[in-house]
């Protein structure tokens, strides 16, 4: 397939490029540094700011799906990278006849996901931690998923728990809505959109992945999921 992937120079946009090389896809790799990507054969990268009117038509013309990992990094300023990017990124695509998308999102966007066993983080990191500090992202995404419901395209909102790198793909847990954990591996994350972009199990609707098989140290996760983004 030929996949556009947006957001390709971040650390899920990485693995989910990777991969999608390694199962024989062609990758249309979008970012504003997308010049920072190593070449390699089946990649093509696109320099482009998602948020800009029409920055997107050039990568998803003769696409088969778009794959949205763009995000920002958490702070309490407004956001509007998500809407923005992914309301560009419907309009390239009805332009140039492109019909599937993936966007990644949050578990968060799910108000009943209370991950099973995890007192402290139900109770205390996730309403007083998790919704506070990302409660901009959060909003933004929730228009963005709500802009995907409104139109016409046969998208899927991608919804992982805490993401923390892992150099392998483990026996992830997918759900509709949102998966019973606190962690997603990003490489789980990505098997899990390139499943879904191949199986399409979850079309207009919300798929939570979640990992089980492993999960990260909390000094680790912090060291680099909060102090190096910083
Ligand atoms: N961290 C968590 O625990 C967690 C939990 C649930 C969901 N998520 C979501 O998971 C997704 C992936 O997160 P991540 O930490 O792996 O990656 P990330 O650091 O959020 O990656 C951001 C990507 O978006 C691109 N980007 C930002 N602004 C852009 C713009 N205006 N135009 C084009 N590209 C732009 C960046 O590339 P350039 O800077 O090169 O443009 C980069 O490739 C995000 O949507 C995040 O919100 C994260």
């Amino acid at each position: 397939m030929h996949l556009v992937v947006l957001g390709a120079t971040g650390p899920t946009g990485r693995v989910l490029t990777d991969q999608a090389l390694a199962a024989g896809h062609h990758v249309t790799a979008v970012a504003r540094r997308a010049d920072t990507l190593p070449a390699r054969p089946g990649l093509t990268a696109v320099a482009a700011d998602a948020t800009r009117e029409g920055a997107l038509d050039a990568a998803v013309a003769d696409a088969d799906a778009v794959l949205s990992a763009l995000g920002v990094r958490p702070s309490r300023a407004p956001v509007s990278l998500y809407s923005t990017g992914v309301a560009n990124a419907v309009a390239a695509m009805a332009r140039h006849g492109v019909k599937r998308l993936l966007a990644v999102s949050s578990a968060v966007l799910d108000p009943d996901w209370r991950p099973s066993g995890e007192f402290l983080f139900n109770h205390v990191l996730d309403p007083y931690v998790n919704r506070v500090v990302a409660r901009t992202a959060h909003e933004d995404m929730r228009r963005m998923e709500a802009l995907l419901a409104a139109g016409a395209l046969d998208w899927t909102v991608v919804r992982p728990a805490g993401l923390f790198d892992h150099p392998a793909v483990t026996a992830y847990r997918t759900a509709s809505g949102s998966a019973d954990g606190v962690y997603t591996s990003r490489a789980d994350l990505a098997a899990a959109m390139l499943r879904e972009v191949v199986e399409n199990a979850h079309p207009r609707a919300a798929m939570g992945v979640v990992t089980v098989d492993t999960r990260p140290g909390f000094l680790k996760l912090l060291r680099e999921e909060v102090l190096r983004r910083r």
